[in-house]
Parts: C-alpha cells; sequence; structure tokens
C-alpha cells in the first residue's frame, strides 16, 4: 500500500537536501508518494503568505510531512512557521536523537542517545498570554499542565521501551521554579512507576549540563520541557558534530513532521555543497515512526559506511571533497548493493 505524505521543499538550501533525500528514499522503495506542498518564501511570492492554508490541510490529511528549512524573514512582521506548524497540529512531542557518526569533529565518537522535548508549553508561551512587557519590566509565564507532562513523559517511556533503551532522564528545576518544574518533575515520577522495567533518573538542569558534557555515555533518553529541551538538545548535537547530522521530529496525534534542525543556510545555497545527512536522518525517523524500521536503519548504516569509506562523495562541512549530489549518489549506491 502506498503512503502519501506531504513534501516541503523549503528555501535556502531546502531543494538540494530534499532532492538527495528523496533519491536516497526512492532507492529504497519505500512505497512512498510524496505530495508536494507550498511554503516558506515561494509560498510568500505566489500566494502572499507563507503557509498558505491549503499546505496545512494536506499535512492535516497525510498526517505526515518531510520539511526542509524556511526561512523566516525578518522584521517584517511575520511570526516562525515551525512555531506556527507545532501550534496549529499540537505537536507536543520534539524528538532529537543524537548519534556519534565517524570522521566528524566531536568530542566523542560513541554517544548514542534521545532527548524528548515538550513542544508545546513551558516557558514559550504565544504572544499576548499572560506576559507583561510595559517598558520597564518584562515578565514571562511557565505554563506546565498535568496532561502536557502526562502525553511527554509517557512519550519517553514509551519511546525508551519500543527500542530496546534502558533509562529514562527527567530534567527538571523543581527546586527554584517549585510550582512548574516541579508538577512536571511529580508527573514524571508517577508515570515512572508504570514503566517499573525502565530505570528511572532525575537530574536538575544545571547538573545535566555539566553531566552532558564531562559523562555523557550514562544518558539514554532524556525527557524535559520546552526551555529546558531547546537549550538541551542543541547541546547535544553539539556532542556528536553539529547541525549537519542533527534531525528532529515534531510528534502530535494527528501529525508528525520531520526535519533537519539547522536552517535554510543561505550563505551555500545553489552551490551543491549542503550537507543532506540531517534531512537524511529526520528521513529515517520518519520511516521508524511508518514501522519501517529496517529502512530507517538502512539510511543511517549508509550515511555511516559512506562517511567512512567514501570521503571523496562527502561533502566539505564533513572534510569530504564531494558535493550534495555525489553525497546522495554514494548512498544510492550503498543502499542498492
Ligand atoms: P543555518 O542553520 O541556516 O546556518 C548556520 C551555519 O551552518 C551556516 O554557516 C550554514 O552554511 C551552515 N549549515 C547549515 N546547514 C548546513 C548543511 N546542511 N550543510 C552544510 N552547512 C550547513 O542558521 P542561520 O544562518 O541562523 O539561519 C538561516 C535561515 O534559516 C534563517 O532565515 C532562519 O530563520 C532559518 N532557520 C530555519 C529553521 C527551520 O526551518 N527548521 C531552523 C533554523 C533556522
Ligand atoms: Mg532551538
Amino acid at each position: 500500500m502506498s503512503q502519501s505524505i506531504a513534501v516541503i521543499k523549503g528555501d535556502g538550501i531546502g531543494p538540494e537536501i530534499m532532492d538527495a533525500t528523496l533519491r536516497v528514499l526512492d532507492a529504497l522503495d519505500c512505497g512512498l508518494t510524496y505530495q508536494h506542498i507550498d511554503a516558506g518564501l515561494g509560498a510568500l511570492e505566489k500566494h502572499g503568505t507563507l503557509i498558505p492554508q491549503a499546505s496545512l490541510d494536506a499535512i492535516e490529511k497525510y498526517g505526515i510531512a518531510l520539511k526542509g528549512p524556511l526561512t523566516t524573514p525578518i522584521g517584517k512582521g511575520f511570526s516562525s512557521i515551525n512555531v506556527q506548524l507545532r501550534r496549529h497540529f499540537d505537536l507536543y512531542a520534539n524528538v532529537r536523537p543524537a548519534i556519534s557518526f565517524p570522521g566528524t569533529r566531536s568530542r566523542y565518537d560513541d554517544i548514542d542517545m534521545i532527548t524528548v522535548r515538550e513542544n508545546t508549553e513551558g516557558a514559550y508561551l504565544s504572544d499576548g498570554q499572560e506576559m507583561i512587557d510595559d517598558g520597564d519590566t518584562g515578565i514571562s509565564v511557565i505554563k506546565v499542565t498535568r496532561k502536557g507532562s502526562e502525553r511527554i513523559v509517557r512519550y519517553a517511556f514509551e519511546l525508551a521501551k519500543n527500542n530496546g533503551r534502558k533509562k529514562v532522564t527527567a530534567v527538571h528545576k523543581a527546586n527554584i521554579i517549585k510550582t512548574s518544574s516541579g508538577l512536571f518533575l511529580d508527573v514524571a515520577r508517577e508515570i515512572a512507576k508504570e514503566y517499573p522495567e525502565i530505570e528511572f533518573q532525575e537530574m536538575i538542569v544545571d547538573n545535566a549540563c555539566m553531566q552532558l558534557v564531562m559523562n555523557p555515555h550514562q544518558f539514554d533518553v532524556v525527557v524535559t520541557t520546552n526551555l529546558f529541551g531547546d537549550i538541551l538538545s542543541d547541546l547535544c548535537a553539539g556532542l556528536v558534530g553539529g547541525l549537519g547530522l542533527a534531525p528532529g521530529a515534531n510528534i502530535g496525534e494527528k501529525a508528525a513532521i520531520f526535519e533537519a534542525v539547522h536552517g535554510s543556510a543561505p550563505d551555500i545555497e545553489g552551490k551543491n555543497i549542503a550537507n543532506p545527512c540531517a534531512l537524511l536522518l529526520a528521513a529515517a525517523q520518519m520511516l521508524d515512526h511508518l514501522g519501517m524500521n529496517d529502512k530507517g536503519d538502512a539510511i543511517r548504516l549508509g550515511i555511516r559506511t559512506v562517511l567512512e569509506t567514501r570521503r571523496d562523495m562527502v561533502t566539505p562541512d564533513m572534510g569530504g571533497t564531494g558535493t550534495t549530489d555525489s553525497f546522495a549518489q554514494a548512498l544510492v549506491e550503498y543502499v542498492q548493493s
């Protein structure tokens, strides 16, 4: 049976890395049908809006989107499309694996962990939601709900259970931010009792930052609220060599959007040197989500193999002498062999 997915090529390097990614998906014979939809600068020129209603409808209809990076125009009163999509579809779980690959500039070569960030509440509320800014005083509200905490912590435990992972660490600041972070921690403790087979650890966020840098191997799945998750997941990307290899999934009950963590990189647009790995790894997460874990694994193993053995085909940011196209070509040859 063919599964349709919405595809947003994106701005800047988006079309280049999306073409590379779709080539590899085609070579894997995933049985996917691509429904290309407009968003970002292209949509703004054509339709006068960054995310047309027809595109939202398509994501709703297919339930799955693979998304290239989008440029949000600065200073023109536009709000981030990524934030709009998260809110519109209530994509409450931001899931970011951090896995070491060979040949990267990083401190460690054997990291394998996942951060699960609450994506809809915490300190990132929509404009005008209970904030004060009178020019002299700025007050922002942190909102944590039992429902929001339950679903994100449960998501983290289910992810651990279904992927043979052994431990979930809840990161918090309940000692100081007693109301909101305290509620999150209370809920995490309650949910943890439902999963006796998985080790539960709690850690205060500042200590977690130090532990991640000093001794990252102790972590397996990390679950936390929105602001801490935003920061910690980038820290984890840094542990495995930066944004070129960092994918992310935004998952809700009715839709899931898979994307690279990096932006549209206008400085290298059109040069055929953009690294397609982050979007490819996002596509691998999408295949896992669709129950095609073997094909997701093939992408991950392919990237590992090509980085190790085909430096001539790899993009310059990874120290290679190849192009976006040659990287994709090497992966296509790998999956077909
Ligand atoms: P960026 O991630 O686009 O670029 C930062 C640096 O990393 C640049 O030097 C770029 O050349 C390099 N880089 C990024 N991805 C790369 C890749 N795949 N291969 C090789 N080098 C790569 O961040 P920046 O410059 O802050 O933002 C540019 C635009 O992207 C902005 O309009 C921003 O709003 C948007 N953006 C969109 C995101 C999304 O759609 N998820 C996320 C972050 C930024
Ligand atoms: Mg961020």
